[in-house]
């Protein structure tokens, strides 16, 4: 009889994450860890959300709303470092909770896991092929709108024609090229990560640095605008409202956890990875909103798809800034994509290990060392998203699936430090049981804040996953077959 929450030994786990079975090479180093925390973490959030929340929540507050989520990813930042730290597996939550609550709410997290990886790589494409439209306009070129919107969006065309998508065209391609470098390999990944999170920090830092000394202390004052009267909109209420949007721009740190496989030596470059990324990112966002707010007045933001393109056409005698915080754009994006991409790989990779999931999952290319089959697997899955949904549908399903993972996660540092008070922690989440219990706080409330629909997608997912399972998951798991 087939036990739902049979647990995976914490000794098995520690042997395959020890042993050099994987297959998984161990080449990435602390720097490398943080760069790809970087990498996944800045994107659409900063460039799109800092303008929306700022004009339609916080104002120039929008600088708290990301303090205070990143409180909220801190709580689970220290859970998932001690974790990481303690099984460096590539399956992150997803071999937490096998570990921890059994095998049917790991089968729950790496599912739900998908929303956050393969949904989030497909949130991005599709704002991301909107950029790369917004640059080529600069040389008078421009991708016709019906291969630049899936088949539910039009757009009004200057002579007052309606134009509706059919594919998401250019989506479709960085998600199909981005699959082709991971199969590459991880190393070549990486060192593309590298170069596009030193591209876009450069540009971030660079708009911040000519910016501050065009703040006008107008635009600041004051600088958190008085409530409307209606909850959210502004005041303090606006600033928690914003926090649960710029949440969006946080996620991805936990992203450096589905490398422990692979890295030198996860026991220190774990923490350092995920907390690092999270602070660097929390210290840029707060410098690069409050400019952002400063150089323009918030109400201007209102509506506009590319509200950094307003601050910075502020700053009149940097013109050449304009088109390179577009190339700084795309490039954020397209590191984001390939981060969530190779994550959700690497969560696939781990499952079909345990036999929940067919073995193509984890057969690894012969040469470069990447679970190709996999990898081309999401290429085809991601684009089909990224080509033929709107954007709005997937992105608040991506913050959906991370923050039921945020939960799990905290919930599991819990039982482990009950279950397992022996096993050594290289990393340690402070004030225990106060800072997990925080977690599931905060993430609990952000989850709750998510509109009924989005609950409803979430179930209806969580139902194709469930019957998955019990089709497949239960019968080829290896873990009900040893028993
Ligand atoms: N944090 C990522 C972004 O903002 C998902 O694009």
């Amino acid at each position: 009889m087939a036990n739902l929450f049979k647990i995976k030994p914490l000794e098995t786990l520690l042997h395959e994450a020890n042993s050099n079975t994987s297959g998984l090479k161990r080449q990435l180093t602390s720097f490398n860890l943080i760069m790809l925390g970087i990498g996944a973490i800045i994107g659409a959030g900063l460039f799109s959300l800092t303008g929306i929340v700022a004009a339609e929540y916080a104002g120039p507050g929008v600088t708290f709303s990301f303090m205070f989520a990143a409180l909220g990813c801190a709580f689970a930042g220290l859970c998932y470092a001690e974790f990481a730290s303690m099984i460096p597996i590539a399956g992150s939550a997803y071999t937490y909770a096998y570990t921890t609550m059994g095998e049917f709410v790991a089968w729950i997290i790496g599912w739900a896991l998908v929303l956050e990886y393969a949904l989030g790589a497909a949130t991005v494409s599709i704002s991301w092929s909107q950029y790369l439209n917004k640059f080529l306009n600069h040389y008078n070129l421009e991708i016709p709108p019906r291969i630049l919107m899936s088949p539910f969006e039009s757009v009004t065309m200057a002579d007052g024609s309606v134009v509706s998508g059919i594919i998401n065209l250019p989506a479709i391609f960085i998600i199909v090229l981005l699959s082709l470098v991971l199969i590459r390999g991880t190393k070549e990944s990486a060192t593309m990560n590298n170069f596009l999170v030193i591209l876009k920090v450069s540009v971030v830092l660079v708009f911040i640095a000519i910016g501050w000394s065009y703040i006008d202390p107008v635009n600041h004052t004051p600088y958190i605008p008085e409530n409307t009267g209606e909850f959210g909109k502004f005041g303090f209420s606006g600033i928690l409202r914003g926090a649960g949007v710029v949440f969006f721009a946080f996620i991805g740190f936990d992203a450096v956890s589905t490398a422990a496989q692979e890295a030198k030596n996860p026991q220190k470059g774990m923490p350092i990875g995920i907390l690092g990324s999270l602070i660097i990112c929390t210290i840029l966002y707060v410098l690069f909103s409050h400019v952002m707010t400063g150089v323009a007045n918030y109400k201007e933001f209102a509506g506009s798809a590319a509200p950094v393109v307003i601050a910075v056409e502020k700053m009149h005698s940097f013109a050449w800034l304009n088109q390179t915080v577009k190339i700084a754009i795309l490039a954020g994006y397209t590191s984001v994509m390939l981060v969530m991409l190779m994550g959700q790989s690497r969560v696939f990779y781990t499952m079909s290990n345990d036999g929940l999931l067919p073995k193509m999952f984890s057969t690894l290319h012969p040469k470069f060392s990447t679970p190709y089959k996999c990898n081309l697997f999401f290429a085809v899955f991601v684009s089909i998203f990224s080509g033929f949904v709107p954007i709005k549908v997937v992105g608040e399903l991506v913050s959906m699936g991370t923050l039921f993972a945020f939960v799990l996660v905290c919930i599991g540092v819990l039982i482990m430090r009950k279950t397992r008070p022996d096993i050594k922690r290289p990393f340690r989440t402070p004030f225990v049981p106060l800072v997990p219990i925080l977690g599931v706080i905060t993430c609990g409330l952000l989850m709750a804040a998510l509109p009924g629909l989005t609950w409803l997608n979430m179930l209806a997912w969580m139902a194709i996953g469930i019957v998955i399972y019990f089709s497949y998951g239960i019968k080829n798991s290896k873990l009900q077959k040893e028993s």
